[in-house]
């Protein structure tokens, strides 16, 4: 079924059978231990690149991934414990969705103190605590930093709220009432929608005015074009930073600024999920004014030592429009807005990634691409990309594409062994408030924050408590760290030893990318080339039926597997006649 969800959260057609199916053979000796992905000499950061140029960073949604204090909620102190798992994974930077205090409409989207930690998740004393614990591990914090809005109960709106004259009234989007219903309802300045449904305005009976929302009513958009908002606001980021952050993503970034004329919105047709006629989000979205607060931004974090970095949650739909959010050619915006093209097509497609991994590759001024498939707002990409046959096959697929190309990659919790989406089936059991709005149609993003799957035991060693917050995924008890850790084919074994190769041979660590068999509609290859001549190729299935592909390369003759998950192709040795079933890996050394 086609969802209608705002334009930052994908569609997704595919319902799918969750079995994770038996792995084929990866080429290695029988009994030889688990990999390690962080073992090895060489780190992410190398040579003169700043760190995030070849990092492996790794969203955690901090409800969901490790609960220490057995309520049923995962916490700061869960993440602290887990930090060995992530070492040995080899992520280089976690990236923690909100963990401020919050009312948690959004689940810690709408922030009501940007300087302290939810009690929900810890104390500051525990922050501080995985900061240092982190960095002993050489493992990197980025903190989410929700720039559009904060929660109507953060202190600086209960004041804009409270009167016209109080003087943090214009820190928000207040304006008058078009005009009066017949009735005498006020009616909205314009027709702009909410990304979760119906107006985006909401009367304020006291002071008699709307405010503007772009996303919950409870959580008001912050007024930019006021020079105290941007001051508090970068006073934030130097808090944090101070305190030794890696740096921040972004969130929901290009909307910070709307167009101050207020003109309607152009109708389209149709109707969203919620039920209002669709609408063009041309006034809302990306406006030139938020390139100059981005430009001030970068100065502010450049400030600091150690190459702290900005990431973007940047759904744009072209190359040139994400070149904007890097500064283009001055290089002196963000320096890793999310490329959405590539992970998040509607179908597992040689063609279409081959395309949009060029456009990162060729039309963004050498700027550094980053690359994710997986996040906690859309169906997880087992779901969005499996055919219900070959899913295991297909999650290798796009975890080889992840790790072998040339773009910093993100990953999201559980992504590494194969969690599905597990939507609730009942609209009384919908967290997502977005979920009970839009139901049946959006059923919310309940189903791609469920618990991390540690272990086969209570809970899958989530929480001691039977009730947590969203039900463990009914698969846990084959799809968990405990079990693929010791299961050599497993997809959690896939991840590690990608990431280990990524992290240690020069080519895919820092290679140049050229595409092969560039008119091959099933199956994207590439070759990476390493700084002293050794290369490395990789090709990929993208279809269901098998493909014979001969490759060429101008810098060797013959080839030796790295890894596959094509029994028959460990053994491969020509360019020639490379034999790849449905959906299958190969990466293999050029000799
Ligand atoms: C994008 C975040 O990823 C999403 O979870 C949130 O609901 C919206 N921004 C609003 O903050």
């Amino acid at each position: 079924m086609q969802v209608d969800r705002p334009k930052w959260l994908t569609s997704s057609a595919a319902t799918m059978l969750l079995l994770l199916a038996s792995v084929s053979a990866v080429p290695a000796k029988a009994g030889a231990p688990a990999p390690s992905a962080a073992a090895g000499a060489a780190q992410a950061s190398q040579g003169a690149d700043p760190w995030w140029k070849h990092a492996l960073v790794y969203e955690i949604y901090p409800r969901s991934f490790q609960d220490s204090n057995g309520d049923g909620i995962g916490d700061l102190n869960g993440i602290t414990q887990r930090l060995p798992y992530i070492k040995a994974l080899g992520i280089d930077a976690v990236w923690l969705s909100p963990m401020f205090p919050s009312p948690q409409v959004d689940f810690g989207y709408d922030i009501s103190d940007y300087e302290a930690v939810d009690p929900k998740y810890g104390t500051m004393a525990d922050f501080d605590r995985m900061l240092a614990e982190a960095k002993k591990q050489n493992v990197r914090i980025l903190l989410d930093f929700v720039v559009n809005h904060t929660s109507d109960k953060h202190k600086w709106f209960i004041e804009s709220a409270s009167s016209r004259n109080n003087p943090k009234r214009n820190w928000y989007i207040w304006r008058d009432p078009k005009g009066y219903t017949a009735d005498g309802k006020p009616i909205p300045p314009n027709n702009w929608l909410s990304a979760f449904g119906h107006s985006a305005w909401q009367w304020d009976p006291k002071t008699k005015q709307f405010y503007y929302h772009r996303f919950y009513i409870q959580q008001p958009d912050l007024n930019w074009r006021n020079p105290a908002v941007e001051k508090a606001m970068f006073d934030v980021v130097r808090f944090w930073l101070d305190k030794g952050v890696a740096g921040f993503r972004l969130d929901a970034v290009p909307t910070l600024f709307e167009n101050p004329n207020l003109p309607d919105a152009k109708e389209e047709p149709g109707t969203n999920a919620y039920g209002d006629r669709n609408q063009s989000e041309a006034e809302y979205d990306d406006l030139p004014e938020v390139h100059d607060t981005m430009r001030r931004l970068r100065a502010v974090v450049n400030k600091y030592p150690g190459d702290r970095v900005l990431i973007g949650e940047t759904y744009l739909e072209n190359p040139a429009d994400l070149n904007r959010w890097y500064g283009g050619a001055k290089h002196d915006e963000l320096q890793l807005p999310m490329d959405m093209q590539v992970g998040f097509q509607k179908k597992l497609d040689a063609s279409g990634l081959r395309k949009h991994i060029t456009e990162a590759e060729t039309q963004i001024d050498g700027n550094q691409p980053l690359f994710v498939f997986d996040n906690h707002d859309n169906k997880r990409s087992w779901d969005r990309y499996g055919d219900g046959v070959h899913d295991a096959q297909i999650a290798r697929v796009i975890a080889t594409v992840l790790l072998t190309s040339r773009a910093t990659a993100l990953m999201y919790y559980g992504e590494e062994l194969g969690m599905v989406t597990s939507t609730p089936q009942r609209i009384e059991d919908v967290q997502d408030p977005i979920g009970r709005t839009g139901w049946p149609r959006e059923k919310g993003r309940d189903g791609e924050r469920t618990p991390m799957q540690w272990t086969p035991g209570p809970q899958a060693g989530f929480s001691t408590d039977p009730h947590t917050w969203l039900p463990v995924a009914s698969d846990y008890k084959t799809v968990n760290v405990q079990t693929e850790s010791g299961e050599r084919a497993s997809l959690l074994n896939w991840h590690k030893q990608l990431i280990g190769m990524r992290r240690n041979d020069p080519a895919l660590h820092s290679g140049s990318m050229t595409m092969l068999d560039t008119s091959n509609p099933s199956v994207l290859s590439y070759v990476r080339k390493g700084p002293s001549g050794h290369s490395i190729m990789v090709a990929v299935n993208c279809t269901a039926t098998p493909q014979n592909v001969s490759l060429t390369s101008a810098w060797g003759t013959h080839v030796k597997t790295l890894l596959t998950d094509a029994p028959a192709l460990g053994g491969q040795t020509k360019l020639d006649g490379i034999a790849l079933p449905p959906y299958a890996s190969w990466v293999a050394s050029v000799e």
